[in-house]
């Protein structure tokens, strides 16, 4: 074996001097042929926190034993994960985002750490797949993403549920809406197994921008957890990542700014979830790639959202794999030069290569549109700017509730008092709830919204209130909401200076977020600000506050990429 497919690891292992390393992994399962293979770092998100990674400890074991069968020396570690779905409208969210940089930090201390050539990660939830993404950016050594598969849906009273049917049914019962029977049943049948979160919420849609980056292997994000499929694509892995170290590929090698705007091309044909926004500029930050904000709103302004997928559509995740999954979805979009295939991927192959190979939806499925009669013929995910957010905000649009709200503010400073005025009736009608100090720095750890909006939506106000706020918005939000405002509050954004009975508008055809109140004024407000008193912070959320960036930035924490 030669040396240039050990580039980290010989040096580590290699001659008299690093006798100790070697004694130290002969009792983990090294034998002497194995200082002579590559090391491949394996690691897997598993773990019984919850259902989305459940599974992902078979999946780590395949991966390992494929690699072990293509002449490479693997090892299997684990790292963190969190669960939003469990923790949501609660404090302990506050580490969710938090807990994508610990991933990311995890998997670059062990690889670098310990000399790893080349990196799998396996993971199935919101935060720890572009956490594995961020190191994999940092890391720069040949590697590749294995997405854990979506969960399959629930069934209740003949329809399909998930998590987020559980969230609206909160607001739901809270209203009288449904009975006690229904909200119980809802409870029980909604997670009916492992797997990411079932709708084109934010696990789903990373997965397929992911994939649109050439950066998993093909189908990846359109397999669900318990497929065989899923299994093969593990059983297939050892080839994939030996061919690449064979080959040299690194990230940096496959990825330019086309690979991510390919995924942003990707991410509003799905109609997928606003926190892509973050992600993206994170892993582009990681990746030493210039992207922002403006980079979302030009190409917004061509591609069309395309897919009919929950939570703003009909459909779940295992549909839109019954017709064909991501991969046609590609093709249409290339076919109208709306993605660029030239793009390279793990493989040392081009992305054009790919779907060449992939077939068309078949003739009679209702889930993807044409290009000629999409569901928006612009984004859903719009760049707000304006007095409310000089640094831009991040809205998720569809249509189905207008283009424009103006209404009047009522203003809480945290999510909790807000999700209580919603279920107790204080919300009415021609409001826009503010929700702030739930930033990056002010929260910290920019908490989704996903209980206010989900109550908003149970108390059937959907149509009829909008919510904005310096926090985020789960994947499964749906309804007029505006989130990752900047400057955030805690820094003294214009955000911390709004007073109920304000008026705001918010206006998706001019991209802009609005207070309307004079300049005089505003000025007169910001001299005599004073925020509230903030909880006393320790621990990795003190770390986090005082090294977070903007949300327009991706609120990323590695300054020195
Ligand atoms: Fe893990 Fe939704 S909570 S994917």
């Amino acid at each position: 074996m030669t040396t240039f497919l050990r580039k980290y690891s010989s040096r580590l292992l290699d001659g008299p001097t690093r006798s100790q390393s070697r004694a130290m992994l002969r009792p983990t399962g090294f034998s002497d042929e194995d200082f002579k293979k590559p090391i491949v770092g394996v690691a897997s998100l598993a773990s019984n926190v919850t259902p989305c990674n459940m599974h992902l400890d078979e999946l780590s074991k395949l991966c390992v034993a494929s690699l072990q069968a293509n002449n490479c020396k693997p090892v299997l570690f684990h790292t963190i994960t969190m669960s939003d779905g469990i923790s949501m409208g609660n404090e302990g969210m506050k580490y969710s985002l938090i807990s994508r940089e610990v991933i990311a930090d995890s998997i670059e201390t062990v690889t670098d750490g310990l000399a790893y050539d080349g990196l799998v990660t396996i993971g199935s939830c919101d935060k720890n797949m572009p956490g594995c993404l961020i190191a994999q950016f940092r890391l720069q050594r040949p590697s590749i993403f294995i997405y854990g598969g979506t969960i399959m849906p629930g069934i209740y009273n003949n329809k399909p549920i998930d998590i987020v049917s559980v969230f609206e049914s909160v607001g739901a019962f809270s209203n009288k809406k449904i009975s006690e029977v229904d909200f119980l049943e809802i409870e029980k049948r909604a997670i009916p197994g492992p797997g990411a979160c079932g709708g084109m919420y934010t696990a789903n849609t990373m997965a397929c921008a992911i994939e649109a980056m050439g950066l998993s292997p093909w189908g990846s994000s359109s397999r669900t957890a318990i497929s065989k499929e899923k299994k093969i694509e593990c059983d297939e892995i050892g080839s994939v990542l030996y061919n690449a170290l064979e080959m040299g590929i690194t990230p940096k090698s496959i990825i330019n700014k086309k690979s991510f705007e390919n995924a942003i091309t990707t991410v509003i044909a799905l109609g997928g979830s606003t926190n892509a926004v973050l992600h993206l500029l994170a892993m582009s930050h990681s990746a030493k790639i210039s992207l922002n904000l403006d980079d979302f709103k030009r190409i917004g302004a061509k591609v069309p959202v395309l897919c009919n997928l929950r939570p703003s559509g009909e459909f779940p995740m295992s549909e839109f794999i019954k017709i064909g999954g991501l991969g046609p979805l590609l093709k249409r979009l290339a076919l109208a030069n709306l993605i660029n295939t030239s793009c390279k991927t793990i493989y040392g192959t081009t992305l054009g290569d790919y779907l060449n190979k992939v077939q068309e939806y078949p003739e009679n499925q209702r889930i993807v549109s044409d290009i000629s009669n999409p569901i928006k013929k612009d984004s859903h995910i719009v760049i707000l700017k304006g007095n409310l957010a000089p640094d831009g905000a991040v809205a998720k649009i569809t249509g189905k509730e207008g283009l424009t709200f103006t209404g009047i503010a009522k203003v809480f400073n945290s999510e909790e008092l807000a999700l209580k005025a919603i279920l107790n009736g204080s919300i009415k009608a021609g409001m826009v709830i503010v929700i702030r100090y739930e930033g990056p720095k002010g929260g910290p750890g920019m908490r989704e919204m996903l209980a206010p909006t989900s109550a908003v939506m149970g108390a059937g106000l959907g149509k009829d209130v909008a919510l904005i706020t310096d926090g985020r918005f789960s994947g499964g939000t749906h309804g007029f909401v505006v989130g990752h405002i900047s400057p955030e509050a805690f820094d003294g954004g214009p955000l911390a200076l709004v007073k109920n009975g304000d008026t705001i508008t918010i206006d998706s055809n001019s991209n802009e977020l609005i207070l309307k109140v004079s300049p005089a004024e505003l000025k007169k407000r910001k001299k005599k600000l004073k925020h509230p008193l903030f909880k006393k912070i320790h621990g990795v959320m003190a770390k986090y506050r005082a090294s977070v960036t903007s949300a327009s930035l991706g609120a990323v924490t590695d300054l020195n990429c």
